[in-house]
C-alpha cells in the first residue's frame, strides 16, 4: 500500500512535533479493546475497560470523544474540542455517519450539539439503531462495542414544520447578514445601515419584515429631509432594497424573523440524564434557499458569540456547532462577510464553542478560517480533474505527515466509512495523521419516520415555547400610528380651517351687508319715518 513519495514536507503553518516512529503501517488493524465511546448515562453501556495495561493503552481516554480506530484509538479531547474542526470527503464517503458519531459522542459526555440536517438522515440520532450489516462489522473490525440507544434531541425548523420554528428578530440580524441576505450592493448595503440608524434614533423596534417594510416606505418619503441628517438617500435604491425584501419574503424567510426569538441557551440544555441535548435543524427546505440557510446560520453563531461569556479553555466545550455544506457560507461572500465568519471562527473558541464545518472539498474553506481548525477528519476524495487534484493536494498539506502514509494518495484509496485523521494532541499540536475506520453511530443511520418526529416534537423540553408566533408594537404599529396620528391631525385641522375659513367668510357677508344695511338701512328708515310724520301733520 501506500507507496512512500519523497513526501513534500507539509502542512499549511502547522507546528510539527518529531513524531516517535510509530510502529504498524497504515492500515493494519489490531482487534481494539471493546471500547466504551458513550459518556455519563449509557443505557446499554460498554463494561468501562479492563485492568490490563495494554488494553489501557488501547482506549481512548476518559475525557474524549472516541472517533474510531488507526493503529490505535483516534479520538477528540474535550478540552480541545473548542480548537473547531473541518470534515470533508466527496459524496457517499461516510461523512454523515461521522458526524453522527461525533454529535453522539459529544451528547454522551453531557456536551450539547448543534447541526443542520441537510438531508434529513441525521435525525435518526433521535431513534435507537439497529446492528445492521455494516455497523456490525464495522464494530467488529474495530472492537466497538456498540450501545445502541437513543439520543436526546430538540427538532428546530426554520419553517416551523419539521421542529419548533426558529425566529431572528431583523435588527438581531443587523444590516451586514440582512444585506447578504438579499444580495445587495455595497451603495444598498449602505442605505440599509442608514435605515437601521434612523430606526435606533426614532426607537422604532424591528422585529419582522412587515417593520422593515414598514421603515423603508417612510424613508423613501422623507428621502429629502433625511438626506440631510444622515448621507444621501434616494428613492431608487430604496425602492431597490424594497424588491429584494419581496424576494426574500418570497423565499419564505418571513417565517424566521419575529418572536419570540431564538434564546442561544436553549441550544445548548443538557437532559435530565446529564447528556447533552442534539439540536437538529431540518435543512432539506432550507436548501432551496442556500443563501438563506448560510445566513441563518452564520447568524446564530454570530449570536452565540455575542451573548455568551468568555470563559477560556474550559474542560469541555459549552456547545459544538456542525456546519454541513459549509461551501455556501463562503462562496461568492463579500469580503465583509468572509472578515466576520473569520472574526466569529477565531472569538467564539474562548466562549467555548466548537465549530465543526463539514463540507465537500477541502478547498471550499479560506485559509484564514481553515488555519483556525484543529481537529480534521478527511474522507475520500476523487481526484479526476485538475481542480480535484488540486484539491487533494492541498488536503493532504493540511496534514501533520505520518512517515508510514503517502497522504496524498490516501486520501484517493480511502474506503467508505474510512477516513484520514488528525486531532490535537494533549499538548495541543496535531497528531500525525492517521488512516482511520470510523466508529458506527449507535442511533439510528437514517431518517425518523414523521410520527417519531412529532413524538420527539410533543415531547421536548421546549414544547409551547416558541410554537406560536408574537406579534408585539414594532415600527410597523408604530409608524401605522404615527401616520394616523398625522392623518388625524390634519383632518382636525382641517375642518377648523375650513370652519374658519368659511366664518371669514360669512363674517365678511354679513359685515358687508349690515354695513349696507346701515348703509342703506338708516336713510330708508329715516325716510320711513319723515314720510309717517308728513301724513300725520296732514290729519
Ligand atoms: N463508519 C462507517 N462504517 C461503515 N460504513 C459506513 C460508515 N460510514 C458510512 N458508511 C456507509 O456509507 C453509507 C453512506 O454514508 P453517509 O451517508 O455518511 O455518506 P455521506 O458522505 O454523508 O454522503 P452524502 O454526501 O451523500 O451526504 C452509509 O449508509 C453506510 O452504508
Ligand atoms: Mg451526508
Amino acid at each position: 500500500m501506500a507507496k512512500r513519495k519523497t513526501a513534500p514536507k507539509s502542512t499549511s503553518g502547522r507546528t510539527r512535533r518529531k513524531a516517535a516512529p510509530k510502529s504498524n503501517s497504515g492500515r493494519t488493524r489490531r482487534k481494539a479493546a471493546p471500547k466504551s465511546n458513550s459518556g455519563p448515562s449509557k443505557r446499554k453501556a460498554a463494561p468501562k475497560a479492563s485492568s490490563s495495561r495494554s488494553k489501557a493503552a488501547e482506549q481512548a481516554p476518559e475525557n474524549s470523544v472516541y472517533i474510531g480506530r488507526s493503529v490505535k484509538p483516534e479520538f477528540l479531547y474535550l478540552r480541545l474540542a473548542n480548537r473547531h474542526g473541518l470534515i470533508t470527503g466527496a459524496t457517499g464517503t461516510g461523512k454523515t455517519v461521522t458526524l453522527q458519531g461525533l454529535a453522539e459522542g459529544f451528547s454522551a459526555q453531557g456536551v450539547p450539539v448543534f447541526c443542520a440536517d441537510v438531508k434529513g438522515d441525521l435525525s435518526g440520532v433521535a431513534e435507537t439503531g439497529k446492528a445492521k450489516s455494516w455497523i456490525k462489522a464495522r464494530a467488529e473490525e474495530i472492537g466497538f462495542k456498540s450501545a445502541f440507544q437513543s439520543y436526546p434531541v430538540i427538532f428546530w425548523d426554520l419553517f416551523g414544520k419539521q421542529g419548533h420554528p426558529i425566529r431572528a428578530t431583523v435588527s438581531e440580524l443587523g444590516p451586514l447578514l440582512l444585506s447578504r441576505l438579499m444580495d445587495l450592493s455595497e451603495a444598498q448595503e449602505g442605505i440599509l445601515n442608514i435605515a437601521f440608524k434612523i430606526a435606533g434614533d426614532e426607537k422604532l423596534l424591528l422585529l419582522d419584515l412587515k417593520d422593515l417594510q414598514a421603515l423603508l416606505e417612510n424613508l423613501a418619503k422623507r428621502a429629502g429631509e433625511l438626506t440631510t441628517k444622515y448621507g444621501n438617500i434616494t428613492k431608487a435604491s430604496v425602492g431597490a432594497i424594497q424588491r429584494s425584501l419581496l424576494v426574500l419574503e418570497q423565499q419564505g424567510a418571513g417565517h424566521f424573523f419575529g418572536e419570540p426569538a431564538l434564546k442561544v441557551s436553549d441550544v445548548m440544555r443538557t437532559a435530565r440524564d446529564g447528556r447533552g441535548y442534539i439540536s437538529v435543524l431540518a435543512a432539506d427546505k432550507l436548501m432551496e434557499s442556500p443563501r438563506l440557510y448560510a445566513t441563518f446560520l452564520l447568524f446564530l453563531l454570530s449570536d452565540l458569540f455575542e451573548e455568551l461569556p468568555e470563559v477560556g479553555d474550559p474542560e469541555k466545550p459549552k456547545l459544538v456547532f456542525f456546519f454541513d455544506e459549509a461551501h455556501l457560507l463562503f462562496k461568492d461572500a463579500p469580503k465583509a462577510l468572509l472578515d466576520k465568519v473569520e472574526q466569529v471562527v477565531r472569538l467564539i473558541r474562548s466562549k467555548g464553542v466548537g465549530v465543526y464545518f463539514v463540507t465537500q472539498n477541502p478547498l471550499d474553506v479560506p485559509d484564514t478560517v481553515s488555519r483556525q481548525l484543529g481537529n480534521r477528519i478527511q474522507h475520500a476524495l476523487r481526484a479526476f480533474t485538475p481542480a480535484e487534484q488540486k484539491a487533494v493536494r492541498s488536503a493532504a498539506q493540511t496534514f501533520r505527515r505520518n512517515p508510514k502514509i503517502d497522504t496524498e494518495r490516501a486520501i484517493m484509496e480511502l474506503g467508505i466509512g474510512e477516513a484520514l485523521v488528525s486531532t490535537l494532541d494533549a499538548k495541543g499540536q496535531p497528531s500525525m495523521v492517521e488512516r482511520t475506520l470510523v466508529r458506527p453511530p449507535n442511533s439510528r443511520a437514517g431518517p425518523v419516520t414523521k410520527s417519531e418526529r412529532k413524538a420527539v416534537i410533543n415531547a421536548s423540553p421546549l414544547r409551547g415555547v416558541y410554537d406560536e408566533g408574537v406579534d408585539r408594537k414594532s415600527a410597523y404599529e408604530m409608524l401605522q400610528k404615527r401616520m394616523k396620528k398625522r392623518a388625524k391631525a390634519k383632518d382636525a385641522d382641517e375642518p377648523a380651517a375650513k370652519k374658519s375659513a368659511r366664518s371669514s367668510r360669512s363674517d365678511g357677508f354679513w359685515t358687508t351687508l349690515g354695513k349696507q344695511i346701515v348703509r342703506s338701512g338708516v336713510p330708508l328708515m329715516t325716510r320711513v319715518l319723515e314720510s309717517a310724520i308728513r301724513s300725520r301733520m296732514r290729519k
